[in-house]
């Protein structure tokens, strides 16, 4: 699904963002990536959006080689992708309802089909109660539903999210982190950056650590209580799938997770 061959980045003023990177991400891969502050983690994702273009080096995604993309295609290329942007970007003049709605109708969906997927989206991300809300009048971690809503609404192949977790508490953040395993689960292809290490810890997924912009560790992570690592995506246990429950959440229910020991190594590696 992804490819990445012998990428460099280099910015203008001279910043090496990235080097010689090569990576592959499969299908229905779920993959984690994790590093310090200026590791090359937004880079690594801006160039999969194509926001950026490399060096030297290609990339493909799905059926697009990035280097022989025309522009005309870049629509086509991006409707196969849901983005979440840590900052949300959604439209202040517009509801909860317009916003996911306007992802949909810029690829010409008809307002049957948007209104019944809104509806679903809405029920997914436990926000029904807030349709007719603006972004000013939602709490950060419900902005953050509408905005992982939206990324959903063209039933996207591949969900790229730069921190999604960000902005929320840790019950809230385990939720949403709950919701993307269950679409990884039906066929998903998701790419998560974060720095939310225990979380990542708490999930059996591929974790890839950027350090200085080339991959330092590509694998599992030790699990709590001394679990073998993963070597590979698909080896391991499949973690414990919990369905996002939004009445349990609206009803002010904690699920008490297990404390999650920190891991020295990882600190190191992460810089911390
Ligand atoms: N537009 C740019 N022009 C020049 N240098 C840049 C640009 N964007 C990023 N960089 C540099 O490239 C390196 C990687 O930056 P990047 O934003 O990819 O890091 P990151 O891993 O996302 O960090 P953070 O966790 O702080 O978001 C850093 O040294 C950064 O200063
Ligand atoms: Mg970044």
């Amino acid at each position: 699904m992804i490819a990445f061959r012998d990428v460099t980045k280099e910015y203008p003023n001279g910043t090496v963002a990235l080097r010689n990177m090569n990576l592959h991400i499969a299908p229905r891969e779920f993959v984690f990536v994790v590093g310090a502050s200026g590791a090359g983690k937004s880079t690594f994702l801006k160039l999969l959006l194509h926001e950026e273009v490399p060096s030297s080096g290609s990339i493909r995604v799905g059926r697009f080689e990035l280097n022989e993309l025309m522009p005309r295609q870049i629509p086509l290329f991006r409707r196969q992708m849901g983005v979440v942007f840590q900052d949300f970007r959604l439209i202040a003049s517009m509801d909860v309802y317009d916003n996911i709605a306007f992802a949909m109708r810029v690829v010409g969906a008809r307002e049957k089909k948007i209104h019944e997927r809104v509806e679903y989206l809405l029920q997914l991300v436990g926000l029904t109660q807030k349709v007719r809300c603006k972004p000013s009048e939602l709490s950060g971690g419900e902005q953050q539903r509408v905005a992982i809503a939206r990324a959903l609404a063209n039933n996207p192949d591949l969900i790229i999210a730069d921190e999604p977790t960000g902005n929320i508490d840790p019950r809230m953040s385990q939720e949403l982190l709950d919701l993307f395993v269950h679409l990884n689960e039906t066929g998903t292809t998701v790419v998560m950056v974060t720095h939310a290490h225990d979380l990542v810890r708490h999930y059996n997924k591929r974790v890839i650590i950027l350090e200085n912009g080339a991959v330092a560790a590509d694998g599992g992570l030790k699990r709590p209580g001394g679990g073998a690592a993963r070597l590979s995506a698909s080896q391991g246990r499949r973690p414990s799938i919990t369905m996002y429950q939004p009445t349990a959440a609206a009803a002010g229910q904690t699920r008490s997770l297990p404390p999650i020991p920190r891991d020295d190594e990882l600190l190191r590696t992460f810089g911390e």
